[in-house]
């Protein structure tokens, strides 16, 4: 059984009020409230499209990706994907969709097992979700794909580059055949030249294998780059979203303005100052109060929405 898979450019994955709140300890462990990392978000994701996420740390963009990939239970809201809904099937009925559903973290050190091979560890999920595959043939065809072959498919992960590394990590989440991939941050740890190639492999993919993808930033020129829509997350929050020219040409929110102005500047040590300045600036009051609860989404003009 496989996830059923709607045409190119229809709504693949629909979320609805999706709220993820999880319990802040003490010291010692006890509960003393409660962080909305995920606060209400309605978001939809088209099939062949790549969503660009972006925001600070800690605005609820990896959080929010997990709730999508049934990593982390919401505590409110639906999600969709092809039309079924997800967040309200019994676990065992979700099998295919884990399949169908796969992510690429920034690490691939920590995301690959040590003392396995590339080839044993691209095997490893196929084994697990496709029984019947025959998934030493399928994962050779996939680590061939992003350029790994011959010998060096039997060396363990600390044998690989950095970037070689991630090219594993894709493999192996190629490898199940995924309609969709949320890759989290998938480039920040590797070096400037090796991002370029790995961005170009992520894109020659999408185009081969027909994925729809959530690409989950800080780098806004790398998404300025090659994302049909993009995402403004603060706070848990989505502050605004539109096709991507749109939202760098004319950004709408004061949130985008200012993570925008921070991240484009030129100089790396005035983007750090500028970024740290964003939240306590009087400007974010409105942002503050966008997570009062009222603000909704407002289609300023075709596709480009704003909280307001
Ligand atoms: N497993 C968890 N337990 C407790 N708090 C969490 C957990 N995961 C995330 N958070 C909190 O949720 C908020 C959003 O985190 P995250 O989704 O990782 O943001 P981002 O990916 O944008 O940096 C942060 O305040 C973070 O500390
Ligand atoms: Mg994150």
């Amino acid at each position: 059984m496989s996830a059923p898979t709607p045409e190119a450019g229809r709504d693949l994955i629909e979320v609805r009020g999706l709220v993820k709140t999880f319990p802040v300890r003490n010291a010692w462990g006890r509960t003393q409230g409660t962080v909305r990392a995920v606060d209400g978000v309605d978001l939809t994701i088209r099939r062949g499209e790549t969503l660009a996420l972006v925001g600070e740390s800690g605005s609820g963009k990896s959080t929010l990706g997990r709730c999508l990939l049934q990593m982390d239970e919401p505590t409110s809201g639906a999600v969709t994907y092809g039309g079924v809904e997800l967040t309200s099937l019994p676990r065992a009925k979700r099998a295919p969709f884990h399949r169908s559903m796969q992510v690429i973290f920034q690490d691939p050190f920590s995301s690959l097992n040590p003392h396995r091979s590339a080839l044993q560890n691209v095997m490893e999920p196929l084994t697990a979700l496709e029984p019947g595959a025959d998934a030493r043939a399928r994962a050779l065809e996939a680590l061939a794909a992003v350029g790994i072959d011959g010998d060096a498919v039997h060396r363990r992960p600390r044998a690989f580059s950095g970037g070689q590394r991630q090219r594993i990590v894709i493999a192996r989440a190629i490898a199940v055949r995924p309609g969709f991939v949320v890759c989290d941050e998938p480039l920040s740890a590797l070096d400037m030249s090796i991002q370029a190639q790995v961005t170009d492999l992520l894109l020659r993919l999408q185009r081969e294998l027909d994925l729809t993808y959530l690409f989950i930033s800080h780098d806004l020129s790398v998404v300025r780059e090659i994302a049909t829509r993009t995402a403004v997350m603060n706070r848990g929050r989505i502050v605004e979203l539109g096709p991507t020219a749109e939202v760098f040409a004319s950004p709408q929110h004061a949130y985008t303005r200012h993570l925008l102005d921070a991240a484009l500047s030129t100089d790396p040590a005035t983007a750090r100052r500028r970024l740290a300045r964003i939240s306590s600036r009087p400007d974010f009051e409105a942002a503050e109060s966008d997570s009062a609860g009222e603000a909704a989404l407002v289609e300023v003009s075709p596709g480009h929405l704003v909280l307001r």
